[in-house]
């Protein structure tokens, strides 16, 4: 299920589990304490809307990241990843200088964060084994810090709630990391449940599970593999943009705004805020269509709202990238597709593509050979579920 297969999850017994456990031993001599796994996300719906106090709709998936934690007394935190090169060494008392850059940002993040909320961590040795592709716009980053935070603080035998523990590591990514993102993330990354998409109202934190009654349909990731340039500083160049389109128009945030009135009041702002503010508020009436449309099991009428839900980001929000638009092109051009839409952050990273389930393996050939011969980038596609979300093992 996979044009590359170098990635292909393990069946059975966990293996990134396994190899968690001994990446730690082989690096640092310890056995592992504690370990958690987190995975990470898929937005359906609901694109850029959670920063704006909207709804999202989204699975947690598959590919999932899985932290080992052996504690410390000495206030070191030395850490290894299979995916990055270079281990992280650093004090637990040098975290308030921020961050440098370094992989091990979110980690020292969340052990910041952790601290600051009076968790006991007076040091680890920590090994990292992830299969959620890095900057992909699957959520990679919520994933490990998830995974670092639950395994940490069950470590350090610190209760704290499901719904604390993600506000936390979105602080860490706001506040340490310095990117500004939503509450997406971290939510889908806890609440994620096997066979259902959590639906979220990120003013509220109200959320309801959705039966996805789609035996017909499969969810594929399609990874342009394309690195995403500069994309923190354009995300909060859009997270500014809308926050400056609410507070010209008098609302607490887009959410409070439907297309009628945007429209109506459209001279208030430039062009470039009204179609930002255009995307969001679209956007957040698309999310309550598309649920319903999944509940029904109408799978045509979902590709039809992931579709427009692309347009709306390539023309009004201007986050696509020519690699997204030729997978995109290439997915909808083989056989068997509902719709497809790029997914997070956007200039870069996946497209998601809606596909009938008889065809998976074929689409998946097909794409990936069009893609590569149109961009000369080999991708990486596979097609995922929706999974349980973060848990201590
Ligand atoms: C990134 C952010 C999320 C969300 C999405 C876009 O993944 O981390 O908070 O804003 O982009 O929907």
């Amino acid at each position: 299920m996979l044009y590359n297969r170098s990635n292909a999850p393990g069946a059975g017994a966990d293996p990134r589990v396994t190899r968690a456990r001994e990446l730690l031993r082989s690096t640092y001599g310890v056995g592992a304490q504690t370990v958690a796994r987190a995975p990470g996300r898929l937005e359906l719906f609901g694109a850029h809307t959670d920063y704006n106090e909207g709804y999202v709709a989204s699975i947690a998936i598959r590919q999932a990241a899985v932290a080992a934690v052996s504690s410390r007394a000495d206030g070191m935190v030395r850490a290894v990843s299979d995916q990055e090169s270079g281990p992280a060494n650093f004090s637990v008392d040098e975290l308030d200088a921020g961050a440098d850059g370094q992989w091990w940002d979110y980690l020292a993040g969340v052990i910041k964060l952790l601290r600051e909320h009076g968790c006991q961590i007076g040091g680890a040795d920590v090994a990292l084994v992830s299969d959620v592709p890095v900057g992909s716009g699957v959520s990679s980053s919520a994933a490990v810090e998830l995974a670092y935070a639950l395994a940490l603080a069950a470590a350090a035998e610190f209760e704290i709630g499901a719904e604390e523990l993600a506000l936390l590591c979105q602080r860490a990514e706001n506040e340490y990391v310095g990117m500004r993102c939503g509450i997406l993330d971290q939510f889908s990354s806890t609440f994620g449940q096997a066979g259902r998409a959590m639906w979220l109202d990120c003013r509220t934190l109200e959320r309801r599970a959705v039966p996805i009654t789609a035996d017909r349909a499969q969810f594929v990731v399609c990874d342009t593999r394309k690195p995403r340039e500069l994309v923190g500083s354009a995300y909060n160049e859009r997270r500014g943009q809308c926050e400056e389109a609410a507070r010209l128009l008098g609302v607490g945030a887009l959410r409070d705004l439907d297309t009628a009135t945007l429209e109506r009041r459209a001279s208030e702002l430039n062009g470039t805020l009204l179609r930002r503010a255009r995307h969001v508020v679209s956007e957040n009436e698309r999310v309550h269509e598309g649920v319903s449309l999944l509940e029904a099991g109408e799978m045509v009428g979902v590709g039809d709202v992931i579709n427009r839900t692309h347009e709306s980001l390539r023309d009004d929000y201007e986050v696509s990238c020519p690699e997204l638009e030729a997978m995109r092109a290439a997915a909808l051009d083989a056989p068997g597709c509902y719709g497809a839409r790029l997914v997070g952050a956007g200039f870069g990273g996946c497209v998601m593509a809606l596909v009938d389930a008889s065809g998976v393996e074929e689409f998946i050939a097909q794409v990936g050979a069009r893609y590569e011969a149109a961009t000369g980038l080999v991708p990486r596609i596979f097609a995922t579920q929706a999974c349980d979300g973060a848990g201590v093992l």
